[in-house]
């Protein structure tokens, strides 16, 4: 059995919280056999800023680069509102996007039958909803420069970001699109602005091509992604695949997001491009989430989308697919059983803290692995 080297990344808030119940996770998995995995610790984000006065060290990214996945909890909070934007908890996961290469973000949303009534949309809009939001990850507004605010010296100042696409950027995420397509509903919704951008106006015809090249056998749609947030509410299951740019990407998974539910429910994947010779990528994979400093220290967080990324890096990184699904039926088991964290809390289901939920997703899964 080979050994599988992972960086855990717990960050600040209640990213120790959630990556806790990963831990307890590993330890099952590597008890019972069923994989080697090594792990390493490391900061991140404001707790390493308040150690080392930086987001991310030169150490953390080596071990990052040298590990088979990184598993990241989540960045940020109040307390470090004032540091210097360079150093700010975000820079440290931006980095590690950047310099691992993670150019292809996957963001399920999955709506579990257990919580269709949790969603803020009707029951049947989101019932048995499955999408996929392939996001851009390493490009556009995020990392396009210049980035300044500059004194134009008369009492205004002047603030720019630049959103830029090269042709490459644009194909290798259309082609994660549509291949993932190829493996669920076949259909693509490419979202850009190009009414009013020049890069979606660049977006919208690099994906055309691709498609027409390569993947004729693909259903591709195009929505502006204005209209693409509203259909998002309005009926999100004519979406299987979605792909956009960084920015709107971010945008609509959060939309997405509350369709299954909550925030708390959706895990992520980021890839980077895989390696002809070694046939492996580099990998980070992290909960949607962020710190949620207002329930930091609680134990009240929902784990479901830190251990949901976890099994991502399963099939994604280590082609463990059956122990993925494992993990997505264990997860489904234990909310049909009932359970709740608060953000989903619903009238007759218990209510139970972060390391509860934990314990319970193991022990279904304990069932679903024996049976
Ligand atoms: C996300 C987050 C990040 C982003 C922040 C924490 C920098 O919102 O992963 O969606 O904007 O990409
Ligand atoms: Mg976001």
């Amino acid at each position: 059995m080979a050994t599988h080297k992972l960086l855990l990344l717990p960050g600040d808030g209640i990213g120790p919280e959630v990556m806790a119940e990963v831990k307890r996770l590993i330890r099952w998995m590597n008890e019972r056999g069923i994989a080697r995995f090594e792990t390493e610790e490391g900061l991140v984000g404001g707790s390493c800023y308040d150690a080392h006065k930086v987001a991310v060290t030169e150490e953390t990214m080596a071990k990052a680069k040298a590990a088979d996945a990184v598993i990241f909890g989540a960045v940020g909070g109040p307390k470090w509102d004032g540091v210097p934007y360079d150093v700010r908890p975000e820079a440290g996961l931006l980095r590690l996007r950047k310099d691992l290469g993670l150019f292809a973000n996957l963001r399920p949303a999955v709506c579990y039958p257990a919580l269709a009534d949790a969603s803020s949309l009707k029951r049947e809009a989101v019932e048995g909803l499955d999408i996929m939001i392939v996001r851009e990850l390493t490009g556009g507004v995020y990392f396009g420069e210049p980035k300044t605010i500059t004194d134009l010296g008369n009492g205004q100042k002047r603030a720019i970001d630049t959103q830029v696409y090269d042709t490459y950027e644009i194909e290798r995420i259309a082609r994660v699109a549509f291949e993932l397509a190829r493996k669920r509903r076949n259909k693509v919704t490419s979202s850009e602005k190009r009414n009013v951008m020049k890069s979606g106006v660049l977006w919208h015809e690099v994906v055309n091509q691709v498609h027409q090249r390569e993947y004729k056998d693909v259903q591709l749609e195009h929505q502006l992604a204005d209209a693409c947030g509203m259909q998002l509410v309005r009926w999100p299951k004519q979406f299987d695949v979605i792909v956009c740019d960084n920015l709107f990407g971010d945008m609509l998974s959060d939309v997405a997001s509350m369709l299954t539910g909550s925030l708390g429910m959706l895990p992520s994947a980021s890839l980077g491009e895989v390696d002809a010779k070694t046939k492996t990528r580099r990998s980070l994979y992290e909960p949607v989430h962020g710190s949620a400093p207002d329930i930091a220290g609680k134990g009240m967080a929902n784990p479901i989308a830190m251990i949901a990324s976890f099994g991502m890096a399963l099939r994604y990184s280590f082609g463990m697919i059956k122990e993925a699904e494992w993990i997505d039926q264990a997860i489904a088991g234990t909310l049909a059983k009932g359970l709740r964290t608060p953000d989903i809390a619903s009238p007759g289901a218990a209510t139970v803290g972060t390391q509860q939920m934990g314990e319970a997703v193991i022990k279904e899964l304990e069932r679903v692995a024996s049976s």
